[in-house]
């Protein structure tokens, strides 16, 4: 840990804290602070896509017409119009719930909190990708949980691989189906049906975080895990849409903007009612007024019409990203080549270790994330995660050029001849 001064406090830390660590995202965007650094680290949406002028006219709009209520305390479950938003909009991707399904929480990080917070006792095994989404480790391993792995392939987690796992019981599997984070990677249909069909018969839980699903520059949209385990209900399917082996999380973070901090989780009712218990003693609800202001903002057609544009925007900067790639990247480099979201995983030649090759990349000023951080059980030291949509596609062909040197000049002397 840093070197704070110690006062009667940190000496009675709970024990729980001595697996919490830091995010190194987080500790690198500090680094990355300097305007001249080029940032494949982050993860963030880019700032010129965001709809200041809407989001503008709705707060004027929920203060004008129901300001007292916004900025009155309201009920944990979320504000009911915005909840119904979510349902018609989900519905259309294959997620068919009523509002008594969702609860509306601050942004889906701490929706991966609180069902931590509900289901982990110290020591339970939960079941992730290798690599996975370093904000749920933070989250799940301050509730002291410990993890087992499926690798992933260019196409997403192998579900060739998970029966083993599957069969040691964990408490829940946890995947991202769709543009996967770090990964870059979308399971094909085949293998999300064989993996609910697996989950379901091993009786594991699926937790599936979709934060990009809509953000998607090519090809089809695929089912999400809930429609095909509704799927399994067979000719019941049409009554009981959602069956609840899968419960699904949301988020407004990526089409709308990630400062409004909405989220939501799909659930079976009797865990709302306990996820609402949980976030009653976390933050009694996700702020009123910022819920408002995102339904005012979203509905009727905005939000639609405003994915389209994320969509051209972002496309644009995977093009871009990908044909740098191709260009800089020194011979033995290998990258997923993502159908959507916002990070693609490049993979470096045998012996580099993307750890070390990341402080001379930021001497030469350009940043990302190295991929060990991303695996909760190690590995990983040859790959990194790269984010395109924060920066311009000029940006990114100078940043990718700036890092195919670094790692030029890391497999160089390996090159020399012995005499
Ligand atoms: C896979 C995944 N889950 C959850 C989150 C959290 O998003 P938010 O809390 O902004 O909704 C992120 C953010 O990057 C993410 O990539």
């Amino acid at each position: 840990m840093t070197n704070f001064v110690n006062t009667p406090w940190t000496d009675r830390f709970a024990s729980r804290t001595e697996g919490m660590t830091s995010s190194a995202i987080r500790e690198l965007l500090k680094l990355t602070a300097d305007p001249e650094v080029i940032s494949f680290a982050g993860g963030l949406p880019a700032p010129d896509v965001f709809p200041l002028e809407q989001i503008d006219a709705a707060c004027r709009k929920v203060i004008a017409e129901q300001g007292k209520s916004a900025l009155q305390y309201s009920t944990t479950e979320g504000y009911l119009p915005l909840r119904e938003m979510l349902c018609r909009h989900m519905e259309r991707y294959g997620v068919k719930v009523t509002p008594a399904n969702v609860l509306v929480t601050s942004g889906s990080q701490q929706a991966l909190d609180l069902i931590g917070k509900l289901m982990i006792n110290s020591g339970d095994r939960i079941l992730t990708e290798a690599p996975t989404y370093l904000g749920a480790l933070q989250a799940w391993s301050g509730y002291r949980a410990r993890y087992l792995t499926v690798p992933l392939d260019d196409e997403g987690l192998q579900t060739d691989l998970l029966e083993a796992q599957l069969r040691s019981g964990p408490k829940f599997l946890y995947i991202l189906p769709n543009f996967h984070n770090p990964g870059g990677t979308t399971l094909p249909l085949e293998r999300r049906r064989r993996l609910v069909e697996l989950a379901s018969h091993y009786g594991t839980p699926i937790l599936e975080d979709d934060p990009y699903g809509q953000l998607r520059y090519e090809g089809e949209h695929l089912p999400t895990l809930v429609e095909i385990d509704a799927e399994f209900n067979g000719a019941a399917a049409a009554e009981h849409p959602f069956r609840g082996g899968v419960m699904y999380l949301g988020t407004l973070s990526k089409t709308l903007a990630p400062g409004l901090r909405i989220g939501w989780v799909v659930a079976p009712e009797a865990v709302i009612f306990r996820l609402v218990q949980m976030k009653q003693g976390a933050d009694l609800h996700t702020a009123t007024f910022t819920q408002m202001v995102a339904y005012e903002a979203a509905h009727g057609g905005f939000l639609d019409r405003h994915v389209k544009r994320i969509r051209e925007v972002y496309g644009e900067r995977r093009d871009a990203m990908l044909a740098a790639l191709e260009r800089h990247m020194p011979p033995g480099c290998h990258w997923t080549r993502p159908q959507g979201g916002l990070f693609l995983w490049a993979t470096l030649p045998e012996g580099l270790d993307s750890g070390k090759l990341i402080h001379e990349a930021l001497q030469q000023k350009v940043a990302f994330v190295p991929g060990a951080s991303f695996f909760p059980l190690g590995g990983g030291q040859r790959s990194m995660r790269l984010n395109f949509s924060y920066c311009n596609p000029e940006m990114i062909q100078e940043g990718v050029r700036r890092l195919g040197a670094v790692i030029e000049r890391h497999l160089a002397p390996k090159m020399v001849a012995v005499p």
